[in-house]
């Protein structure tokens, strides 16, 4: 029978994980235990001076029961980069991949049927005990994986509003790139008071007109046969989702065009009829129904294009259509 989701996303998780810990200026080899608590020095590094960075990624069951990690690689790589951009030790990609294959085979019983999935969520902590290192790297660190059966995190077909926040930024804009917990701490304030004063699902971060990213899912404007979306930066996050979008939607017959654009063009496309969709792991693809731009709502003509999108990537990670990206790593 296939796995029951649970309402809250996030809120379950496999009962093991697999823990890498740094040591001795060396990576040890994996240990498995419960997932339910973890050990730390109250004065760990993370929890004093941020040192802490993650991932999300998920494994999907496919048409023929088979079960698949999507593009695992560019987690890994992001989340190297995030370690040397935090001055965390860098993991080492084989055992980290072995570690995310060994946990979903172990919780395969726990990978929902479509359109659900198991979501991924490796994180990576520094662990000295030292709280006068405000000023010097962890020497130590742990990385661990948590395993979360999940459903929709936007629900699919359901309203999508997002304001459009032009004076304050999402995070400091030379840690935009790196997935760590102080950027999603620094744009609460914003999140919350969105949510509080217009009923926004989302907050899109435009700071000085410049359209950057949501909270938590990358951006894109469709216009026409257009994909417009702004070019890879320091300021915002390097979506696994997004750069696999625009690779899809080359083959579908889009131009794609990377580059920067202002909250005006943003509206002015808008009222020209133009699409707009929000891309994310969690997120998937789920196309704008409307933006608040200057305390006024203005709808999106529609989401068709954004849909066909959604759909061309979701075929792929169930196994309705070809991997003809080499995107899957085949679990069981
Ligand atoms: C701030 C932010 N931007 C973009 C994304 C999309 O990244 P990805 O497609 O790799 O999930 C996420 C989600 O992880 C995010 O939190």
């Amino acid at each position: 029978m296939a796995r029951a989701v649970p309402a809250v996303f996030g809120s379950e998780f496999h009962a093991q994980m697999p823990v890498l810990a740094y040591e001795n200026s060396a990576w040890q080899p994996v240990r498995w235990q419960s997932a339910h608590d973890l050990a730390l020095a109250p004065g760990a590094h993370a929890l004093h001076y941020g040192s802490e960075c993650f991932e999300g990624l998920k494994a999907f069951r496919q048409q023929n029961g088979r079960i698949v990690l999507f593009r695992p690689q560019a987690n890994i790589a992001r989340m190297q980069q995030s370690a040397r951009l935090l001055n965390l030790p860098v993991p080492e990609e084989g055992a980290f991949l072995e570690a995310l294959v060994e946990l979903v085979r172990r919780a395969a019983a726990d990978v929902p049927d479509a359109p659900a999935a198991l979501y991924l969520r490796p994180t990576l902590i520094g662990t000295d005990p030292v709280i006068g290192k405000a000023g010097v790297p962890s020497d130590t660190a742990l990385l661990y994986i948590l395993a979360s059966p999940v459903g929709d995190y936007f629900q699919a077909g359901a309203p999508m509003k997002l304001l459009v926040e032009t004076e304050n930024m999402r995070c400091a804009p030379h840690m935009g790139r790196v997935k760590c917990g102080g950027n999603y701490a620094s744009a609460l304030p914003w999140v919350l008071k969105a949510k509080a004063e217009h009923g926004a699902n989302q907050v899109l971060f435009c700071p000085n007109g410049d359209v950057q990213e949501t909270g938590a899912s990358n951006f894109i404007l469709i216009c026409g046969d257009e994909l417009v979306t702004k070019p890879l930066s320091d300021e915002f996050l390097h979506g696994v989702t997004r750069d696999s979008v625009l690779r899809v939607a080359r083959d579908m017959g889009y131009t794609v065009n990377e580059r920067n654009f202002t909250v005006d063009e943003l509206a002015a496309a808008v009222a020209a009829g133009a699409e707009a969709i929000l891309t994310g792991t969690a997120a998937v693809i789920s196309p704008v129904t409307s933006f608040v731009i200057g305390g006024q709502e203005v709808a999106v003509a529609s989401q068709e294009r954004g849909n066909a999108l959604r759909k061309a990537i979701t075929d792929i990670q169930y196994g309705a259509a070809a991997d003809r990206y080499d995107w899957l790593v085949q679990v069981c």
